[in-house]
C-alpha cells in the first residue's frame, strides 16, 4: 500500500520576488505548499496580510496548506477556507471556539487543522479530534524558519498519535525538519512534514523533497 505520507514544503524563507518560480520548482513533487501567515502579534514576525496570501493561494497550482500564526484567528481561519486554501491550520492558543472554527473551515470545503505550540499539551484538545482533519505539532517555537528541530516534541507526537486512535487524521510536524530529523518524526508517528530551509537551502529543492520522501518511504 502506498505510504500515507505527505511532504508540504514551507515557502517562508523564499524571497518574494521569485515566489511563483520557486513554488513552480517544487510543485510537481510536493503534496501541498505550506504557507506561513504571521501577523506580528501572535508571533514576533510578519509575513503576509490576507490579500497577499490569497493572491499566492490563487496562483499556486497545487493545494495550499495555510498555517495561520495570527491572534484572534476564528473568523480569519474561515476566510482562508473561503479563499481557496485546501487546508487551514489555526493555533488553539489563538482560537476562542475550536469547534465552530473547524466546522466553518470544513463548511467551505477545506480541511480543518489545529496547531499546538511546543508548550501546549494535546490532552486538553482530545475532545475535538472527531471534528478536525489534521493536528500540527510545532517542532520549533513558531515565528521563524531555520530553527533547530525540538526532538523533545517527539513524546507529544507519540501521545497525539495514540489519542488519534483509528481516526483518519493527519499528524503534521513543522520546524527544523531535514534529512537528519525526518526519520525521528516519522518513527514517532508523524505522516505530514513541513520543510522550509532544508528544501530551499538545497542546491536542488525538488530533489531534496524527493530525498525527504524517500528517507521515510521504506518505513
Ligand atoms: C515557523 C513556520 C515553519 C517554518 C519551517 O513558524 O511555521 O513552517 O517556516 O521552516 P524550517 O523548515 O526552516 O524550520
Ligand atoms: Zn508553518
Amino acid at each position: 500500500m502506498l505510504n500515507d505520507i505527505r511532504i508540504t514544503p514551507s515557502i517562508l524563507n523564499v524571497d518574494r520576488e521569485n515566489l511563483s518560480s520557486e513554488i513552480a520548482r517544487i510543485a510537481s513533487v510536493s503534496d501541498y505548499i505550506h504557507l506561513d501567515v504571521m501577523d506580528n502579534i501572535f508571533v514576533p514576525n510578519f509575513t503576509f496580510d490576507f490579500d497577499a496570501a490569497t493572491k499566492i493561494i490563487g496562483e499556486t497550482s497545487i493545494p495550499v496548506d495555510s498555517h495561520l500564526m495570527v491572534a484572534d484567528v476564528d473568523q480569519i481561519a474561515i476566510n482562508y477556507a473561503q479563499s481557496g486554501s485546501a487546508s487551514v491550520t489555526f493555533h488553539v492558543e489563538a482560537c476562542s471556539d475550536i469547534r465552530a472554527t473547524a466546522a466553518g473551515i470544513r463548511k467551505h470545503g477545506a480541511r480543518a487543522s489545529i496547531a499546538l505550540k511546543p508548550a501546549t499539551e494535546i490532552e486538553f484538545y482530545e475532545e475535538f479530534l472527531d471534528e478536525i482533519d489534521m493536528v500540527l505539532i510545532m517542532t520549533v517555537e513558531p515565528g521563524f524558519g531555520g530553527q533547530k528541530f525540538m526532538v523533545e516534541m517527539m513524546d507529544k507526537v507519540r501521545r497525539t498519535k495514540r489519542l488519534m486512535g483509528t481516526r483518519p487524521i493527519w499528524l503534521q510536524v513543522d520546524g527544523g525538519v531535514s534529512l537528519e530529523t525526518i526519520e525521528i518524526a516519522r518513527e514517532a508517528g508523524a505522516d505530514t512534514f513541513v520543510a522550509g530551509s532544508a528544501v530551499f537551502n538545497a542546491d536542488d529543492p525538488a530533489a531534496m523533497v524527493n530525498q525527504l520522501r524517500d528517507r521515510i518511504s521504506h518505513q
